[in-house]
């Protein structure tokens, strides 16, 4: 009888590691060291620190990369052989017993929002981290590889994961991040080679599978007084950039009816984007979150307009219901008020649902560390839908106190953290047992 078998039978399927002297460690016993990750959590908000408090640690700016380099020194201290990829995602690796077995996947990110939080994509990346140094600690080597990636501009449009999942067109690469970088640049900036993504490719089926730890950002968790969300399926997600034409004139002798006020069509546009998205029943979402005006002066009637419109819901094809909703009647509105308009499209994040054994390993995760559990979809996107598209994901959600995200105010518990942490890393357990 081999060790695994040995392990498997000794614990009724549930792994266990017979070391060297025979130290049998019971696999249910192993848990991270929470205090650890809430210090590396701490460290890290330093990074990007806003005075208002959270941090605007943007990807492709010098706070991004000091963020890198701090998660770096974590991963080395856990033992994984640490590099980054050709996209530019930071890849922490460790070999399996069988190097036959595909690899199993960690992952999140740790670039912000501007005036983000502590936590989006933090708690995943360092509770990742602290899984594979837990593990090292314990002297546990599993079956399968494995791999912690941390990927970069995730908040940009999940451009690393993106980048290794499907590709990234020229095109996309030549769009201005919010560093100001084109896509390209910040590839380069961040170590990684543009020119070459196509070898950071990973074909569908090339992995086992892919775990995330991430905080809810809405307020489920937090109401109910669960600790550990099971995730249904990721929303999808598409921008476009609307820009609308008027005429820049003198704001003094321009007679109100002679104008062509591309902020006053803006302004409308932006309110029917609230009236159409609610007119229907259902989980979907639309938010103009960006605006530029131009010239930008109190006495010039606006000549230009850019805004950002934002549509999510679980189901694409609803997405592109209210898009189409929301184009005619922008269309009219800009007609009325003597104004063009056009649309560019800049980001379309498809919907994944997640894998339901995976679901039933960190449901039993849980259960097995005594947390109670709720199955809920993510109104957030995040890296996982991007994997989803070469194999199979999981996501493990903590609460967001307040169901606060994207602010200075993002705040989830040390404990809950601690918690979550647990459940990735005795799912990660189970899913290595096979
Ligand atoms: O925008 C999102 O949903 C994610 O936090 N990037
Ligand atoms: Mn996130
Ligand atoms: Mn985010």
């Amino acid at each position: 009888m081999n060790r695994r078998e040995f392990g498997r039978r000794a614990l009724g399927g549930a792994a266990a590691f017979a070391f060297p002297g025979g130290r049998l460690l019971q696999a249910p016993a192993l848990r991270v060291d929470g205090e650890r990750i809430n210090a590396h959590l701490a460290a890290l908000a330093e990074v990007g620190k806003n005075p208002q408090g959270g941090v605007s640690r943007v990807a492709y700016t010098e706070a991004d990369l000091r963020g890198r380099e701090l998660a770096m020194g974590w991963m080395r201290e856990a033992g994984l052989e640490v590099g980054a990829d050709l996209a530019g995602n930071l890849v922490g690796r460790r070999p399996g017993r069988d190097a036959s077995l595909k690899p199993l996947l960690l992952g999140s990110h740790i670039d912000s929002v501007p005036e983000g939080g502590n936590y989006d994509g933090d708690v995943g990346s360092l509770s990742a981290i602290e899984v594979a140094r837990s593990l090292s600690a314990a002297g546990v080597t599993l079956r399968h590889p494995l791999e912690l990636l941390i990927f970069q501009n995730e908040e940009g449009g999940t451009l690393g994961s993106h980048a290794i999942s499907s590709g990234v067109p020229a095109a996309e690469l030549d769009r201005v991040s919010q560093s100001g970088k084109t896509m390209r640049e910040g590839i380069r900036f961040l170590g990684g080679n543009p020119d070459r993504l196509e070898e950071a490719r990973r074909a569908p089926g090339s992995i086992a599978g892919y775990l995330e730890l991430h905080i809810e950002q809405g307020g489920r968790l937090d109401e109910a007084k669960i600790p550990i969300g099971v995730v249904l399926g990721i929303v999808g997600i598409r921008h476009w950039d609307v820009t609308l034409e008027g005429f820049a004139n003198h704001a003094g002798t321009t007679p109100m009816n002679r104008r062509r006020d591309a902020l006053l069509v803006a302004a409308q546009c932006i309110q029917a984007v609230n009236r159409i998205v609610k007119s229907e029943p259902g989980r979907q979402v639309g938010t103009v979150g960006k605006l530029r005006v131009e010239p930008g002066a109190y006495n010039v009637i606006p000549g230009r307009v850019v805004f950002g419109l934002e549509l999510r819901d679980l189901d694409d094809a609803r997405v592109l219901h209210f898009y189409r909703l929301i184009r005619a009647e922008f269309e009219r509105l800009a007609r009325a008020g003597g104004t063009t308009i056009g649309f560019q499209e800049t980001l379309a994040s498809v919907p994944a649902l997640t894998d339901p054994g995976i679901r039933r390993a960190i449901a039993a995760a849980a259960k097995g560390l005594g947390l109670a559990t709720m199955a809920l979809p993510s109104g957030a996107g995040h890296d996982a839908q991007e994997l989803a598209r070469i194999g199979p994901v999981g996501m493990i959600f903590v609460p967001s106190v307040g169901g606060i995200s994207h602010s200075p105010k993002e705040f989830s518990r040390p404990a809950d953290i601690t918690n979550g942490a647990n459940v990735l890393l005795h799912t990660l357990l189970a899913l290595d047992a096979g």
